[in-house]
């Protein structure tokens, strides 16, 4: 093959590469029928043993002495971020950003030393996820 054509293909299929991740921004469709309830969202987020979140994150959490300085407060999410936008953060934050530290809370293919008893588990259950979104939607 002339090398021209071998330079196009290459071309070809590195745009076809970034156009398909350009166009992740977002998982519009909830992962669940029931909608998501804020208040069980917000118990998730402050559970230092389920969500984690505050071990990174800051956010309008009054009652939480130790919170994480190592990501964005997250007051103000709500405002930020769709609903779609704050699902595909916490289902696979990788997507968006292959070198970031947060865990991927609604994935369970693709990952690496994984502990036997949870393979093929989620961090997270999908009306957990749910509830989070609902929760994070709440912060203006
Ligand atoms: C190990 C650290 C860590 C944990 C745990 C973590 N995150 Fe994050 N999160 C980050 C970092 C770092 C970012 C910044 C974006 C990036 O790295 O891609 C981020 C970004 C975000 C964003 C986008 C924020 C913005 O305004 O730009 C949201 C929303 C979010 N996290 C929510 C959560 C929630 C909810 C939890 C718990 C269920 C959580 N995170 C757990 C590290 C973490």
């Amino acid at each position: 093959m002339p090398m021209h054509a071998v330079a196009a293909m290459i071309a070809a299929v590195s745009m076809a590469a970034t156009g398909a991740q350009a166009a992740v921004d977002a998982l519009d469709r909830p992962l669940t029928d029931a909608p998501g309830d804020a208040a069980r969202g917000r118990a998730i987020v402050v559970n230092r043993q389920l969500g984690l979140c505050l071990l990174c994150h800051s956010g309008p959490f009054p009652e939480e002495r130790f919170q994480g300085t190592l990501a964005p407060d997250l007051t103000g999410t709500g405002a930020r971020w769709s609903e779609g936008q704050l699902r595909l953060r916490l289902v696979d934050s990788r997507r968006l950003n292959p070198q970031t530290v947060m865990p991927a809370y609604y994935r369970s293919e693709g990952l690496v030393r994984v502990g036997a008893a949870w393979q093929g588990k989620t961090v997270l259950a999908a009306q957990q996820v749910e509830d989070v979104v609902a929760f994070l939607r709440t912060l203006r």
